[in-house]
């Protein structure tokens, strides 16, 4: 069941491995609702300790360093930093950003892997594995790529198929090979210890079933892991780069990254403790009392994870918590396809906050209004466009103004007096009142998504009762009474500066400081919803605008970008691994002497209708004009090859093409990323010039 009126809660944010820089899909599918229910808990007055950092060991960081030539240590601290600043701009309000490489969560991990092995937990066993003799290592799951048998995708990975999902053993995969040095790897066995979850089954049956609250995304796939029936995994694993596992004789072995990176969120909060009081005095309280409520927020791809071997791990340890909700959201598509850091396609946080100075909120409010609570949801340029302009420029941003505005015009900047209250008034202020309530449920029940609509319903409240009571008009008859209109219109606008902080924390600073509700006339959550959030006579400062427009032209430019860098990628990876051929078998010069290579002029180029890659040319030849069709359409523009100088190899037979002949054929020299080039002489020689 899930706990009831907590006395603290702990929020973790999945620690991301360091082994490349943080994406929107990242941000929506986990850190920005966490950082929203933190901020709402925070606001509320609870207790919170909200813990992430990054996860600096397993296969993923030895990947990256081996792709940029680095070692995986010089991997981790580039991105630990990067990260770690992007988390920060955007507002992430981490009471701790720790890493997995410190000597604290060394220690952590060992201790209870060391508790576990005491307790006689783990089953030892000797397993055949696969093993790169090139290489003398043996190979992870994501080290060995092969056939998928399920849906025949020659590059699935070992643990995984990326192109149908199938979750893969490496000895399911057809013609397997070695990431390292692409041989074929041979079986090898070795000792590991395995966390026996097949005997703990019931056990984490009754621990999942106990929660019929989580969300059904979660619910589903755990259930589906359960049915199928939980195997016993291996807590260690035979690699160079991770946490020496704590057993005599075990060299080149070390915990399985999965086993430890999760107990990272408990060495993360004893690391806050130390940096904020020089000892971790007190973790257990976070960790161990049945009045803490724990919380991971994650990805979908981390929920077996979290939901079942991390809580296997801290039942068989006995004297900790166990998650009591793992809020996991699905993904975040991007422009109509996935987003992939492997194929650049992706908006990075840290190239955003560079391009959109001061708009961390806009993105934070798209993030969340798009979140992929239930579903995957997709990402646009132009959705974020619309959200922008439509909605935070043009509701909540254009009410806030004109409330600002008109208590300048009307009122001397300076709160109005509350007179006497219409039907019309009562209600709004009993909506009003409402309000805090209906999105707190929302936010507790981490739904977000539904926070963020009834934070924008409050806008409109507001924009509706101005638009209705019309102050404008009003005040050339009754001043009093635009007093009482413009006291509610603020009143209202204090309580969105109080209710949105958790999800638009730049903002509601912002609006705070134009009303000046900061410092210490800072307002919290019980305040919100209230008539007299803002006393009468209270100052208010100068209208700053809250949001901006975004031009057609910044939009394109970030979606041309997309398209740019994915096809940057592309031809990187093109080029990347492309060896120069061997040179052919030798020939005698009477063989060369039969070739016929002479320097002609392209005189006229033109597309061959209904065929993508050829090109009609005319070129002359010295002695004649002949028709070439050379494929090169992909490459060249026809207008951009006329006139050029090339060389031609005159002799070869025709060849019949699209209904056409084709006499000789244009040398043409391939580039490593698949471009090509035409081969000229080093001077403007003359036409039928021949080439030995
Ligand atoms: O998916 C990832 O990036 C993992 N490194 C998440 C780990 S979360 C937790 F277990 F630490
Ligand atoms: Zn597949």
């Amino acid at each position: 069941m899930p706990i009831t009126n907590p006395k603290r809660y702990t929020v973790t944010a999945a620690l991301i491995y360091a082994n490349g820089p943080i994406h929107i899909g990242h941000l929506a599918g986990c850190y920005i609702p966490a950082d929203t229910y933190v901020r709402y808990l925070r606001s509320k007055g609870e207790d919170v300790a909200f813990i992430s950092g990054t996860d600096e060991h397993g296969v993923p960081i030895t990947i990256r360093a081996k792709k940029e030539g680095m070692t995986p240590q010089q991997v981790v601290d580039k991105y630990y930093d990067q990260i770690n600043k992007s988390f920060a701009d955007l507002g992430i309000s981490f009471d701790v950003y720790s890493r997995t490489s410190k000597p604290i969560h060394h220690q952590t991990s060992q201790e209870i892997f060391k508790d576990l092995y005491d307790k006689g937990v783990f089953v030892e066993e000797v397993t055949e594995q696969y093993y790169d003799e090139t290489a003398q290592q043996f190979l992870a799951d994501r080290y060995i790529v092969g056939t998928c048998p399920v849906c025949a995708n020659p590059n699935a990975y070992g643990d995984q198929c990326e192109r149908c999902g199938s979750s893969l053993s490496p000895l399911e995969l057809k013609e397997p090979r070695s990431m390292l040095s692409g041989a074929k790897p041979v079986m090898k066995s070795t000792k590991n210890w395995f966390l026996p979850l097949d005997k703990m089954q019931a056990e984490v049956q009754a621990y999942v079933n106990s929660h019929p609250e989580w969300k059904s995304n979660v619910a589903g796939q755990v259930q589906s892991w359960l049915k199928e029936g939980l195997k016993p995994r291996a807590m260690t694993r035979d690699l160079d780069w991770g946490i020496q596992v704590p057993l005599p004789d075990t060299e080149g072995k070390v915990l399985y990254v999965w086993f430890e990176a999760p107990i990272g969120y408990i060495s993360a909060t004893k690391d806050w403790l130390i940096q904020k009081n020089g000892t971790d005095e007190g973790w257990e309280q976070w960790w161990k009392q049945d009045d803490s409520k724990l919380v991971h927020f994650i990805g979908k791809d981390n929920i077996v994870f979290h939901c079942i071997i991390f809580p296997a791990t801290l039942m068989a340890e006995g004297s900790f918590i166990l998650p009591d909700n793992v809020p996991a959201n699905e993904f975040m598509n991007l422009e109509g396809d996935k987003i992939s850091t492997s194929r650049n396609w992706a908006v990075w946080l840290h190239e955003y906050l560079e391009e959109f100075p001061g708009k961390q909120d806009v993105l934070r409010y798209v993030l969340t209004a798009n979140a992929p609570e239930t579903k995957d949801s997709e990402f646009t340029w132009k959705d974020f466009q619309t959200r922008n302009n439509s909605e935070l420029v043009g509701i909540y941003g254009n009410f806030v103004n004109r409330a600002v505005v008109l208590t300048h015009k009307f009122c001397e900047g300076k709160v109005p007096a509350l007179g006497e209250l219409t039907e019309q008034d009562q209600a709004v202020l009993a909506e009003l009142a409402a309000f805090p309530a209906r999105i707190g449920e929302a936010m507790e029940n981490y739904r977000f998504r539904e926070a963020l609509a009834l934070i924008m319903d409050l806008a409109r409240l507001g924009n509706k009762y101005l638009a209705d009571t019309q102050p404008w008009h009003v005040i050339k008859t009754d001043p009093a009474r635009v007093g009482t209109i413009l006291n509610i219109a603020l009143q209202i606008t204090a309580s969105l500066a109080i209710v949105s902080e958790p999800i638009m924390p730049f903002t509601s600073e912002k609006l705070r400081k134009q009303l000046g509700i900061e410092g210490d006339q800072l307002k919290k959550w019980a305040d919100a919803g209230k008539r007299t959030v803002l006393a009468e006579g209270h100052p208010i400062a100068e209208a700053t605008l809250l949001f901006e427009k975004l031009e057609d032209s910044v939009i394109e430019k970030q979606v041309q970008k997309l398209h740019d860098d994915k096809r940057m990628n592309e031809l990187a990876a093109a080029a990347e691994g492309k060896e120069v051929p061997e040179v052919k078998a030798e020939i005698q010069y009477d063989d060369f002497a039969k070739i016929d290579i002479r320097v002609a002029t392209i005189l006229e180029a033109e597309n061959v209708p209904k065929s993508k890659k050829l090109l009609k040319l005319k070129v002359d030849i010295g002695s004649e004009q002949r028709t070439v069709l050379s494929g090169i359409s992909e490459h060249f523009k026809p207008e951009e090859i006329v006139g050029k100088k090339v060389l031609y190899l005159a002799n070869l037979a025709p060849r019949k093409m699209m209904g056409m002949e084709s006499q000789g054929m244009i040398l043409m020299a391939e580039d490593k990323d698949g471009s090509l080039a035409f081969v000229q002489p080093g001077k403007d020689v003359w036409n039928g010039a021949t080439v030995s």
